[in-house]
């Protein structure tokens, strides 16, 4: 059982992706436990507020200290967090492997930043890793933070129904995954590969891990290195 708790000031934007799939059904389950906080509700401030303008000037507003610290202290009054992580694409890329690693944690806490950042003084204090999704720019943490949940909750056990089949994923042994067909075995002359019909297990496999490589040498190099 893992335990996320996403701090955000747009908590609408993370009830879709934990609504469907096997995300609910984990949830169900009682596999993991997905939790999300308005910032908002924190700030001591009578209107609200959340960000302010940066010290020195410049453009974009910037989220204040205040509304984090209080929804952060409370949570770490109640439980223990493994980790704190700040999604900001300056961040640790998220890959295969710190997936699997956090997958093996109880709770981990997310902290979503909007605007032109938020204080360094959060990340300072509270944030034990920061991770990016990759090299390019999105309007907030809350998407990247719903793929992180989402890369983690499929690798607890049970999760998945099929229990190898996280296992066989692209990048689990630093390889992309062979082409998968269903029916119907002929597309309007499109064939699906004869080797594929023919019952014979081994060399499936084979023809499997030989399409992985090549499709891994093509795209990846990188990962066979
Ligand atoms: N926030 C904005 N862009 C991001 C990214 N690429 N990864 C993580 N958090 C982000």
């Amino acid at each position: 059982m893992i335990r996320f708790d996403i701090l955000t000031v747009l908590p609408g934007l993370l009830e879709s992706p934990f609504a469907h799939s096997i995300l609910h059904r984990a949830q169900k389950k009682g596999l993991t436990e997905i939790h999300v906080y308005n910032l908002r509700d924190y700030s001591s401030n009578k209107h609200k507020s959340v960000d302010d303008y940066p010290y020195g000037g410049g453009s974009g507003m910037v989220m204040m200290i205040e509304p984090f610290a209080v929804c952060i202290e409370k949570l770490k009054a109640e439980r223990e967090y493994d980790e704190v992580i700040f999604m900001t694409p300056d961040g640790v890329t998220l890959n295969q492997g710190l997936a699997n690693k956090l997958s093996s944690v109880k709770n981990i806490m997310i902290l979503c930043g909007h605007y032109k950042g938020i204080d360094q003084r959060v990340r300072d204090l509270y944030v034990t890793r920061e991770m990016s999704i990759g090299d390019y720019v999105l309007s907030g943490g809350e998407l990247p933070a719903a793929i992180l949940v989402d890369a983690i909750v499929r690798l607890i056990p049970g999760v998945l129904s099929d229990e190898t089949s996280a296992l066989s994923d692209s990048f689990q042994d630093d390889m992309l995954d062979a082409p998968v067909y269903t029916r119907p075995a002929d597309w309007k002359g499109h064939k699906v590969p004869d080797i594929l019909l023919s019952g014979n297990t081994p060399e499936i496999e084979k023809w499997r891990f030989e399409q992985a490589m090549e499709r891994t040498k093509a795209r990846r190099p990188d990962l066979l290195e």
